[in-house]
């Protein structure tokens, strides 16, 4: 594996795991999921290079409030913040593309903040983008990024003195609410004293406009679902009939998620070849396939304090949407 370095001397990128071994953990896990009774398939497997593309699609649709509300969370606060931290490096777990880190890196750089940026994502694709059009938009930037999975590979990535880790994009919802607990817990281990925690959380709102964000009328969201099942089939040889299913969302108040699934609208008799799984999916059976849970202020840092971390804010869109949550050990 090793450092690879980019296009610019400031730009390096590293797998943190290898391929074969992404493969291997896809394969338990589908078979697992998929041969459950009440399947599912976790939702990692959405984030190839097409579907990281597919979800910054969904970040402009109208009807997904969540980047939006964020951005204007990080607009008002994100100088405030460093200049109090004055971090020696920005740690971003999940980066994705990396649009709205800018603020954050702006706002370290007009802070007199440090000026290394040191993302975690499982698209290369995405981290190449990002990493390529931040060093280019910022000369002063230098940016180490990892590809890897965060729920394995969070204490692989080094430290260099004070941090600020950014977990943005209510990411932490997409967390089965049972894995949530430890997860928190390996963040706020991997803080030291003086580091602090950026956690994005969508905020449970009326219903209707939960759904509306999860289910657009353009019908990106629906591709964006489906897109796991063709990274299923490409990664492991099968031939799951994407037209044969559908889109399904739902409310589930008990958890405060929205749940998103996949429906069979027939019969569907497919295989896996590659690891030889033969699937019998009856016609209205759902294939689950991710949790976007939705938390109160409160929740969330009660959750924060389970953690063992302390919560400095909670800071929140004008429209009382989404909140940016300001945590330390
Ligand atoms: N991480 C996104 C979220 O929870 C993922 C997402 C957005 C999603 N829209 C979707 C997943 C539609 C499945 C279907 O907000």
């Amino acid at each position: 594996m090793g450092r690879e370095v980019m296009t610019a001397e400031r730009f390096t990128m590293e797998r943190l795991s290898d391929p074969a071994g992404f493969k291997a953990q896809m394969t338990r896990d589908v078979r697992r999921g998929l041969t459950a009774d009440k399947k599912s398939i976790p939702s990692i497997y959405f984030y190839d290079d097409h579907g990281s593309e597919l979800f910054e699609e969904i970040t402009l649709l109208p009807e997904y409030y969540l980047t939006r509300a964020e951005t204007e969370i990080l607009e008002a606060h994100a100088n405030g913040i460093m200049s109090s931290v004055q971090p020696d490096e920005l740690m971003e777990i999940g980066a994705g593309f990396a649009r709205k880190t800018r603020l954050l890196l702006s706002a370290m750089h007009a802070t007199g903040s440090g000026s290394r940026y040191v993302p975690i994502d499982v698209s290369d694709a995405a981290l190449k983008h990002a990493g390529d059009a931040l060093t280019t938009t910022y000369p002063w930037l230098t940016v180490d990024a990892y590809v890897g999975d965060f729920l394995l590979d969070l204490h692989r990535v080094p430290h260099q003195g004070r941090r600020v880790v950014a977990f943005l994009g209510s990411t932490i919802g997409n967390l089965p609410p049972d894995e949530r607990g430890s997860f928190l817990k390996e963040v706020a281990s991997s803080l030291n004293p003086g580091d602090v925690f950026l956690l994005g959380v969508d905020l449970v709102k009326d219903e209707q406009a939960m759904i509306s964000a999860y289910s657009d009328a353009q019908g990106i969201s629906a591709q964006f679902n489906k897109n796991v099942l063709t990274v299923i089939n490409r990664t492991l040889d099968g031939d799951l009939p994407l037209d044969a299913f559908e889109h399904e969302t739902r409310y589930n108040e008990a958890c405060s998620c929205m749940e998103q699934s996949l429906r069979a609208t027939r019969d569907i008799s497919a295989s896996l070849a590659a690891i030889d799984l033969h699937l019998e999916i009856a016609n209205g059976e759902s294939i689950h396939t991710e949790f976007s849970c939705k938390f109160t202020s409160d929740s969330i840092s009660q959750e924060l304090i389970d953690a063992g971390l302390s919560v400095s804010s909670v800071l929140t869109d004008r429209l009382d949407q989404f909140a940016l949550v300001v945590a330390a050990r």
